[in-house]
């Protein structure tokens, strides 16, 4: 049988463990030591050049690569490997001195002076010039090295310029969208305060009293980011390096649409930093960590790359509280759990200087190996080793749940309904979090992704129909599929112009049913919800609905729970509409946790989703599995600070990969524990 496994680069069929490491920065003595802990660390990947370019060049056309020749050798020596950065993050003094228009320009039109980092301007020919010339460099002399495993381009994209240039580029990009400046003037509605155009050299970005501008102008930041992207990528091509590329991502990061940026990578990659507080709600901060793997995951269904986390506590939060013992662990298995193969971190060792010398890093200022967290991390790289059989395997999900930048870009320009309380991310985290209780496995994707093969769909406020989507959604439902939509859905086309004819637009027939208006509430108002009759639907009880309440009419639909007071009393809350082989079922309102609760427990089981454990999960505890379609690799993990005890179903029993033995249907977590198992599917 051929190995079903996908592995990121085949030269390093292990997981990865390693991080950010800058040799540039410390002498040869400390460069000795470092590879002496290394290997005491279990640490096999290391990612070099982040910030380096004005080591590589450190004048004008006058390059260094003594440097970096022994960091590759080096690591090379002790069959550890490198995953190379191309150094655009950071612009060297001298380029930014010499050729102003490689910084960029903020809002209030100043050009910002060097400094910081991922600060460039991305249409800047001479920036575009210069960073092509390094990366060919970079290319040319390490592409082929056998150490190499990966190319990491540039460091956390982000941002944006408002200089001449970057103008020029968002106007000639909307003519290349709209072909005239009709159809612009059509798509944004801009006779609205008399903002009709007659050319597109008159479009200015900073116009957010046109939605569809301002949306418009985000879809630009993005191409404009990837094509500065596609342009770094090339570079390293040129020399003929087939390594894998990828670029570090910053989860739900709301300034590019990641979805789309990632279509030109090979593998992705993120940058994970869960804010723990030790408290009783910490497998909230669990269940939010894991539904950005997820994402990460779902945007190419393969194994994804954890590209940082920090090894103790991160300098910048409030309060950067230590790791309790055990949490270290449990965070970068759960990155295993949901399909990363690898465990890096930001940083190596940490720096004396500087505004991160007190971040969390592998080697501590003390500079040896007897510390709390060195100890660790070196634990994690021997349990990584133990799960070997993992690494390439994927996750295989039933539910697919929709997270959709451009709709997220929609809702945060939405004057209307609520806007206090818009909580899109917030939204969709707690409906994840009801399938991670359970162990249910979950897609997350941009709703243009292709749906086929899953069973359930949970759209929450999906305010944008983005082109084709409802016509997929329609037919999803009617080939046998369960799709669940919420108040906001389907009132706005990807223009921003709202649907004529009724909300939900073009959703109407699926659901049968038309909202007449959305009520928005006040901070603590609430508006009871009640099942038709007590336990219709497997729901009991009063719920509360707050912030949002749709006013729904029944066209076609069963009405499954109604709301029971203020003049909404009476009115549909929860519908199902049989539509073909499928239902699709409309949420009229934002109802407590207990609601979603009971609504998603019923669609569970009465569409069966597989769960990762076959028993109950207690709080705090989740459950995924990993999967080469010949075994199982089921991980428990426990999130609370507490000894946690789990009963699998009669005749359960399975490996234990990494203690060894086998265990029977009794499982016993630690505080913080974690269990990862082998069985037959
Ligand atoms: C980001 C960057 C790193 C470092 C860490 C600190 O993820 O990519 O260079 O600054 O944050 O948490
Ligand atoms: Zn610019």
């Amino acid at each position: 049988m051929p190995s079903p496994h996908s592995f990121v680069n085949a030269k390093c069929p292990h997981f990865w463990h390693g991080g950010d490491y800058n040799p540039e920065q410390w002498p040869e003595q400390i460069r000795r030591e470092d590879l002496r802990l290394m290997k005491l660390a279990h640490v096999n990947v290391l990612s070099v050049g982040i910030f380096s370019w004005s080591a590589l060049e450190p004048s004008e056309g006058r390059f260094e690569f003594e440097w970096l020749d022994r960091t590759f050798e080096a690591l090379h020596g002790q069959d550890a490997f490198v995953v190379l950065a191309t150094p655009s993050g950071s612009k060297p003094a001298w380029l930014s001195r010499k050729y102003p228009e490689v910084c960029r320009v903020l809002k209030d039109g100043s050009r910002e002076p060097n400094g910081f980092r991922h600060n460039h301007c991305y249409s800047s020919p001479i920036y575009r010039e210069k960073i092509a010339i390094i990366n060919e460099r970079l290319s040319e002399r390490y592409g082929k090295h056998p150490a190499l495993v990966l190319w990491h381009i540039s460091n956390e994209y982000s941002g944006d310029c408002h200089c001449t240039l970057c103008r020029a580029a968002f106007q000639q990009w909307l003519e290349a969208r709209y072909g005239s400046i009709g159809a612009l003037n059509q798509a944004w509605w801009t006779a609205f305060w008399g903002h009709t155009f007659a050319d597109f050299a008159e479009i200015h970005e900073h116009d957010w009293s046109i939605s569809g501008l301002a949306i418009d102008y985000k879809r630009f930041v993005t191409a404009r980011t990837v094509d500065f992207m596609q342009h770094e990528i090339a570079a390293v091509r040129r020399h003929g390096s087939d390594v894998p590329v990828t670029t570090n991502l910053m989860g739900m990061f709301p300034g590019l649409d990641y979805a789309s940026l990632v279509r030109g990578l090979d593998v992705v990659s993120w940058d994970s930093y869960p804010c723990w507080k030790h408290d009783a709600d910490d497998w909230k901060v669990a269940s939010d960590i894991a539904m950005v793997h997820d994402l990460n995951r779902s945007f190419k269904r393969k194994p994804f790359l954890l590209m940082e986390s920090a090894p103790g506590t991160q300098q910048w939060q409030s309060v950067p509280k230590l790791k309790r013992p055990g949490v270290q662990k449990l965070e970068a298995l759960q990155a295993v759990a949901h399909g990363s193969d690898s465990v890096q971190y930001f940083q190596w060792r940490k720096g004396r200087g500087g505004c991160e010398k007190f971040h969390g890093a592998i080697v501590d200022h003390v500079g040896h190996e007897h510390t709390r967290v060195f100890r660790e991390i070196s634990e994690i790289g021997a349990a990584l080793e133990r799960l070997e059989p993992v690494l390439g395997s994927s996750v295989d999900a039933q539910v697919a749940l929709i997270f959709d930048w451009e709709n997220a870009w929609g809702i945060e320009q939405l004057s209307g309904f609520n806007n206090q309380a818009k909580q899109y991310d917030e939204t969709c985290r707690a409906h994840y979090r009801e399938f991670w209780k359970r162990g249910i496995a979950v897609d997350v994707l941009e709703s243009i992704a292709d749906f086929s093969r899953y069973r359930l769909i949970v759209a929450p406020m999906l305010y944008m129909l983005r082109p084709g989507v409802a016509e997929r959604l329609t037919a999803f439902v009617e080939g046998g599929g369960t799709l669940l939509a919420t108040y906001l859905t389907g009132i706005v086309n990807e223009s921003d112009l709202c649907f004529t004819g009724g909300m939900p637009g073009p959703l109407r027939p699926l659901f049968g049913i038309w909202v007449e208006d959305i009520d928005g509430l006040y901070a603590g108002e609430t508006v009871s919800v009640l099942p038709t009759s007590e336990g219709t639907f497997g729901l009991s009880g009063s719920y509360a609905a707050r912030e949002l309440c749709s006013i729904v009419h029944a066209e076609g639909a069963e009405v499954l729970a109604r709301y029971g007071s203020d003049f909404h009393a009476g009115n549909p809350a929860l519908t199902r509409h049989r539509f073909g082989a499928g239902s699709a079922y409309f949420m009229a309102s934002r109802n407590d946790d207990r609601f979603l609760a009971d609504l998603h427990g019923r669609l569970a089981a009465e569409l069966d989703l597989r769960r990762a454990f076959p028993g109950d999960l207690p709080e705090g505890v989740s459950a995924q599995t990993r999967t080469d379609g010949a075994r199982e690799f089921l991980f428990l993990l426990n999130a609370t600070p507490r000894e946690q005890t789990l009963a699998a179903e009669p005749g359960f029993s399975a490996k234990n990969l990494l203690e060894g033995g086998t265990v029977g249907r009794e499982l016993t977590l630690g505080a913080y524990g974690v269990l990862v198992l082998e069985r037959e599917p």
